[in-house]
């Protein structure tokens, strides 16, 4: 049997410009020819200042918007030739995000938040949401609505959503903004140890001083380009 087959990155994104118009004028050179590549499994942690670019990036990689110019590819795929219906297809089962906002649906329980990204994902499979809200350390919480949580808690739930379709990669963009430094630690500690556990690339947006303690490189983000990218020891 063929053993042939080829790896690609799970992130590649190539001289990627975003600009931001208003009455057909630009005002704001978001992005300025980014650069990255992140390899299937990798936890990167990206840095940069407030306004450099890093929620844009992000929501380019996700297909939430569209760059001005440049490549994004996802899985060895350009989210140029795939459309509109084939980027959804492509974020429903490959990509999961979390916010530092939580943004979880009020109106459903930990369990039902769980479970409705993996509907999504085309997989019905209950056993998979309690699986992921266990390895979150939220058993006996599932029927827990999000005000009826911790931040922190909140958090995990977001986290269960995330790996719940064992997607390739996870965006974060500040998981961790939102809570306090001991609360923050560990839920950077709990996503990124599920990432490696599940080999799921994370791509997070952080300020943590401890990044090198989690991540397998540091990206630094500076007006729009991607200026360092250090390896952590
Ligand atoms: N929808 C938009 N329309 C116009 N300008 C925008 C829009 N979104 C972002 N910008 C601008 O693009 C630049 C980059 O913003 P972005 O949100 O990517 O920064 P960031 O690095 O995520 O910052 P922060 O750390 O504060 O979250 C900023 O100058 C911002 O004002
Ligand atoms: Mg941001």
């Amino acid at each position: 049997m063929s053993t042939l087959s080829t790896t690609y990155p799970v992130v590649r994104v190539v001289d990627l410009w975003k600009e931001y118009r208003e009455n057909g004028q630009v005002v704001t050179q978001a992005l300025r020819g980014a650069s990255l590549e992140v390899a299937p499994g990798e936890v990167v942690a990206l840095f940069g200042k407030s306004g450099s670019g890093k929620t844009t990036l992000l929501n380019m990689l996700a297909g939430l918007d569209r760059p001005t110019r440049g490549t994004v590819e996802i899985d060895g795929r350009n989210l140029e030739d795939l459309g509109e219906a084939g980027r959804t297809r492509l974020r429903r089962s490959r990509l999961s995000f979390v916010f530092q906002f939580f943004n979880l649906l009020p109106t459903l329980t930990a369990f039902e938040n769980v479970y409705l990204a993996l509907e999504l994902a085309g997989k019905l499979d209950p056993r998979a949401a309690q699986a992921a809200l266990e390895k979150v350390g939220l058993e006996g919480k599932e029927g827990r609505y999000p005000h009826e949580l911790s931040g922190g808690e909140q958090q995990r739930v977001a986290i269960a959503r995330a790996i719940v379709k064992e997607p390739a990669l996870i965006l974060a963009d500040e998981p961790t903004g939102n809570l306090d430094t001991a609360t923050g630690d560990r839920i950077l500690e709990l996503i990124t140890e599920r990432c490696r556990e599940s080999s799921m690339a994370l791509l997070m947006v952080t300020h943590t001083p401890l990044a090198c303690k989690y991540a397998d490189r540091i990206l630094q983000m500076v007006d729009g380009v991607v200026t360092e990218d250090e390896k952590c020891d």
